[in-house]
């Protein structure tokens, strides 16, 4: 019969979104209307994937790799993966407790929905990355927020964190460095978080470690990981996006405590059967070849990050902290007395600059803008000028 509604599942009403995608449609659009923007908005490095990596894919691809593969990936990629973090982290793990996924979101949305249910809470921070809050709505369970506020360098209060678990709380998202704030958590706060989790044996952790390798201005990257009694109930979260500039490959990895990797494996049987084979020899190639690219990456978006806060504090209404790590920078913009949402729409529309309204990361986000400076330095002091005009 023609005009039937379609009967969807109601919880996919409370499934959100991440606009970073829709901004980028919108900018996008206005380029091919003839008009000139410069993309701040997306969450991506502008460098291209080394070329021995590449070089690696096509070679399995050559070599008759076309196949399935076990559901978490081949050995030799979760033994390399062992051993990136052995390297990186100082931490024996089992390559049996690694599962790789087509990227670092699915983790995310594996964890979410292994401890998530109607009933159950998981704290997540806000702002954050705006797939946690959706992915733990459409999970049925309560999303707690952990505000992450400028005043403490967008990092927290361990004791206050600790203070938001219940009996219900079933899993904590920590993410640092972190998105969209840059801040990076300071290893004494870390430390009481690991030390004060010891009261909670019910709450599993899932460390979103994405931008792990960057951190800037002495900064360290402390991994949850290396806190040795957590490992039975921490998740991690990992992967090639960010760090060999892998955005397109979809390929990410995970560490499972044993007690429910099995389940990470059964939800990669369900979803997506296996990794892109091709891709898996490529991620083995950036784990054990040279690392030189993603240092020289690395050290370009340290050089722009001081470009892009020197360049903020200079517009009227607009300061800017210096980030600690990742590649974003997480103005307050209160001074110009619009919200968010309004400025994110001005400067795409009159400045032609692309960058994101910090409600799209959760409530604390109001009287912010997301700036990714993964971009030019010439593109972002052109960006910077035009915005300074439209402000003007
Ligand atoms: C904090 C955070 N975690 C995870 C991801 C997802 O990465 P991937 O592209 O590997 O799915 C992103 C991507 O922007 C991110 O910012």
């Amino acid at each position: 019969m023609r005009g039937a509604k379609l009967q969807t599942a109601a919880n996919l009403e409370r499934l959100g979104t991440e606009s970073a995608f829709e901004v980028l449609a919108r900018a996008e659009a206005l380029k091919a209307e003839g008009h000139d923007v410069i993309n701040l908005g997306i969450g991506q490095p502008d460098f291209s994937t080394p070329e021995h990596i590449v070089e690696a894919a096509v070679k399995a691809l050559r070599d008759g790799h076309h196949g399935y593969t076990p559901a978490p990936g081949i050995l030799a990629l979760r033994e390399a993966v062992a051993a990136d973090i052995a390297r990186l982290r100082g931490v024996e793990v089992d390559p049996n407790n690694i599962v790789c996924v087509p990227g670092g979101k699915v983790t995310m949305f594996f964890a979410i929905m292994m401890f998530g249910e109607a009933g159950a809470e998981i704290m997540y921070p806000n702002p954050g990355f705006p797939i946690y809050e959706s992915a733990i709505n459409y999970s049925g369970a309560k999303a707690v927020p952990i505000p992450l506020l400028e005043e403490k360098d967008f990092s927290f209060d361990a004791e206050e964190v600790l203070s938001l678990i219940t009996p219900a709380t079933r899993l904590m998202i920590i993410n640092t460095p972190a998105n969209p704030t840059g801040g990076a958590v300071p290893r004494e706060e870390m430390d009481k978080l690991a030390a004060g989790l010891e009261a909670h044996p019910h709450v599993a952790i899932l460390s979103d470690e994405i931008y792990g390798q960057m951190t800037y201005d002495g900064h360290e990257h402390v991994s949850l990981l290396s806190y040795e009694h957590l490992r039975d109930r921490l998740i991690l979260l990992d992967g090639w996006s960010k760090t060999y500039a892998m955005t397109g490959w979809r390929l990410g990895y995970s560490v499972w405590p044993k007690d429910v990797v099995g389940h990470a494996e059964k939800l990669c049987v369900n979803v997506h059967s296996c990794v892109n084979a091709s891709a898996q020899f490529a991620g083995i190639a950036a784990l054990e070849g040279p690392q030189d690219e993603p240092a020289a990456m690395v050290k370009a978006f340290d050089e722009r990050r001081r470009v892009i806060v020197s360049e903020l504090n200079q517009i009227a209404g607009i300061s800017c902290i210096e980030p600690g790590g990742a590649f974003y920078a997480f103005p307050n913009i209160t001074g110009t007395g619009m919200t968010s949402d309004t400025l994110q729409k001005k400067l795409l529309e009159e400045a032609g600059v692309a960058v994101i309204s910090g409600t799209s990361f959760g409530s604390y986000g109001e009287g912010y803008l997301r700036f990714s400076y993964a971009n030019s330095t010439e593109n972002i002091r052109l960006a910077l000028s035009r915005i300074r005009d439209c402000l003007a």
